[in-house]
Parts: C-alpha cells; sequence; structure tokens
C-alpha cells in the first residue's frame, strides 16, 4: 500500500483540516491555516461546497431517479457522506467511490457500510486514468444505466495540460444517456487576489490548485444539458434555507457548482 506522506500537505487532509476533521497532520494544518490567514473565509466554502454535494445528491435522487454514483474525488468519509444521503431515501443506490489518496484508503472502511439492498464500494485509481476508473466502476455498476458521475472540488487540482476536460469528457462519454455530469471548482471570479494567493500557497506546499472562469468551468459541461440555475456560485445553487447550517450565509464562496444531463 502507498504510504501515507507526513512530509508535505495533501489536498485530502487540508480539506479534512478545514472541515474541522481530525485525520490530518501539521504540514496539513499549516496550510490550512496560511490560507485562512489569507482568506477567513474558507472554512467556510468547504462547508458550502459539502452542502451542495448534499442538495445536489437529494435533487439526483428525488428528481431525476437517479440510482448510481460514481464519486471521484471522494475525500477522507465526513459526515453525511453521499452515499448515506442517497440511500436515505432510496437504500437501493449503487455508489463507488473513487480517490487516489492512501488516507482515504485508510479511511474508506466508513465509506462502505451503506445499505444491504444498496450497493457502496471504494476504488483506489487516479483521476487522470479514466479507463481504468471505468473499467473497476463497471464491476458494480451497470453502465448501461444512467450513472450520476460527481466530481466536486476535484477538477481544481489537475491542470488543464494533466487532462482535466478531458478526463471529463472520456468519464461522461463512457456512461449511459440520462446520465449526469456533477461538479464543483475553484474560481477566482469573485476574489482573484485573495485565490491567487491561495493558489500560490498551495503551490509552495507543491499542490497544484487551479481557478477557472465561468465559461471555463461551463466547458466542462459541454454536450450535456445543464439543470437550473446553471453554473453559479455553490451557495446560490438551489439554496434550501429551512435546512442549511445556521451559520452557513448566502454569499457567494469560491467555488462553482453545477449539474448536466447527457441526453
Ligand atoms: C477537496 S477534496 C473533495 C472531497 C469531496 N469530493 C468533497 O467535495 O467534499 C478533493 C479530493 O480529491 C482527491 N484527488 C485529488 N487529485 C486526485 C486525482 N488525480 N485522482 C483521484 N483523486 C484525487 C484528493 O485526494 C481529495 O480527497
Amino acid at each position: 500500500m502507498q504510504r501515507i506522506d507526513t512530509t508535505r500537505p495533501h489536498p485530502a487532509r487540508v480539506y479534512d483540516w478545514f472541515l474541522g476533521g481530525k485525520d490530518n497532520y501539521p504540514v496539513d494544518e499549516e496550510l490550512g491555516r496560511r490560507i485562512m490567514a489569507i482568506d477567513a473565509g474558507t472554512r467556510q466554502a468547504a462547508q458550502s461546497n459539502r452542502r451542495f454535494m448534499e442538495r445536489a445528491t437529494r435533487m439526483l435522487v428525488h428528481e431525476l431517479g437517479i440510482r448510481q454514483f460514481l464519486d471521484i474525488g471522494s475525500g477522507i468519509p465526513t459526515e453525511p457522506n453521499l452515499h448515506q444521503i442517497a440511500q436515505s431515501t432510496a437504500p437501493e443506490t449503487r455508489v463507488v467511490y473513487v480517490d487516489n489518496d492512501p488516507i482515504v484508503l485508510a479511511h474508506a472502511d466508513a465509506l462502505l457500510r451503506g445499505t444491504p439492498e444498496g450497493v457502496t464500494k471504494y476504488v483506489q485509481a487516479d483521476a487522470r486514468e479514466p479507463g481504468t476508473i471505468i473499467e473497476q466502476a463497471a464491476r458494480f455498476l451497470d453502465l448501461d444505466r444512467p450513472v450520476a458521475l460527481s466530481v466536486i472540488a476535484l477538477v481544481h487540482f489537475i491542470a488543464d495540460d494533466d487532462g482535466a476536460y478531458d478526463l471529463v469528457d472520456t468519464l461522461v462519454g463512457a456512461l449511459a444517456p440520462g446520465s449526469c455530469l456533477v461538479l464543483s471548482t475553484l474560481t477566482a471570479d469573485f476574489e482573484p487576489e485573495n485565490v491567487q494567493r491561495g493558489i500560490a500557497a498551495y503551490a509552495a506546499g507543491g499542490v497544484t490548485l487551479v481557478a477557472r472562469s465561468r465559461h471555463e468551468t461551463a466547458r466542462f459541461f459541454q454536450g450535456l444539458d445543464i439543470v437550473q440555475p446553471g453554473v453559479v456560485s455553490v451557495t446560490d445553487w438551489r439554496p434550501e434555507p429551512a435546512v442549511e447550517e445556521p451559520d452557513s450565509g448566502r454569499e457567494p464562496v469560491a467555488i462553482y457548482g453545477a449539474v448536466g444531463v447527457k441526453r
């Protein structure tokens, strides 16, 4: 098994620190604190991104009848996890999680406690190898039926020339009509200076981070029907004021989110 490297920050662990988790190391906390010094709203943005995942998952299950999910860049388990949301209303839902970080593998047990009627699996793989992911996912998902591909807060860790657009296109291309793409990604459209400083702090820690404009984010959905309200800050994507955390606010955060459907 790949070793957990505690000498440099890792995206999954820094994000865990932002979310108040315990599965991170001093190097991750150090980068997290540096980012908070640049933008004190980052923890809020991470929470808002989680809430986007929850609302999008509920919408896919309730409104579009999706019963299969391929969640890439799943992260360290954080309750509620995607399978818990989907299976709470549709226990038969099949969920395959994918991540490439050994720390996620180490905690994957928590991702595998799903309903007996459904399927909950974890695959250790790199998003930049979409062919391998499809091959592995096909062991647990019926790719002739709709699947929601969820890449939430993932593609901003992958540069264009490292295949960010190609991997999404390849994965969506392998899915049946009626499948969906759920994506969220960092943008510098709202707070350009802070976001660029944050990107520089990540780069100093050896982590690639890319901000994309609204137009560049929409490019991931080429050929898909983007559902309302389109590509918006995750806080503005179908907010549910009654169930939002009291302190979550509605300020746009520097993460775009959207959902598209393959016809
Ligand atoms: C910020 S976390 C997002 C977790 C979860 N999707 C969410 O939004 O709450 C990003 C995750 O993407 C994973 N990741 C980054 N690059 C990856 C790659 N090339 N292949 C697979 N996973 C990757 C990281 O390990 C991390 O767990």
